[in-house]
């Protein structure tokens, strides 16, 4: 089973290694989309803390994830799904019901997130110590 799961990943923590092992768990190659430093700034309205290259260079580096590719843009995940030959589409709880419409291509399955850590909230505890 190949399974596939998208994400910025920046300021890596506890919750991103957390998702990237259970979704491993569930096949046997893990394919991971990271956000682009342009999409970043789209969604989230800001640069990442973590360049784009460092952040590949992260993921990459995890026993868990066999292949890393950069994510431009959150409306290819159809083509994605398909380049990639993904039968499994992981994302966490925080977008649960947003990609059902991808169940004609590929399972599609939302986990819990992990509780009381995010990368947003790490940001605003480090920024508020200065
Ligand atoms: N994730 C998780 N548990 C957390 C935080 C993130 O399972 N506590 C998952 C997300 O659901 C997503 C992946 O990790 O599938 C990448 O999430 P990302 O948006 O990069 O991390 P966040 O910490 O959620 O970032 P932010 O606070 O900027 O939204």
């Amino acid at each position: 089973m190949r399974i596939i799961t998208f994400g910025t990943f920046d300021v890596f923590h506890v919750g991103h290694v957390n998702i990237l092992d259970r979704a491993k768990a569930l096949g046997h190659y893990l394919i991971v989309g990271v956000s682009s430093d342009a999409l970043n700034m789209s969604k989230k309205g800001r640069n990442p803390i973590y360049s784009q290259q460092d952040r590949i260079h992260i993921i990459s580096s995890l026993r868990s994830v066999d292949e890393v590719f950069v994510e431009e843009s959150l409306e290819l995940k159809e083509q994605y799904i398909l380049e990639h030959k993904a039968d499994m589409l992981i994302m966490g709880d925080d977008w649960k019901g947003k990609f059902d419409h991808l169940k004609n291509i590929c399972d599609v399955v939302y986990l819990p997130r992990t509780p009381s850590i995010s990368t947003t909230a790490t940001i605003e505890i480090v920024q508020g110590l200065s």
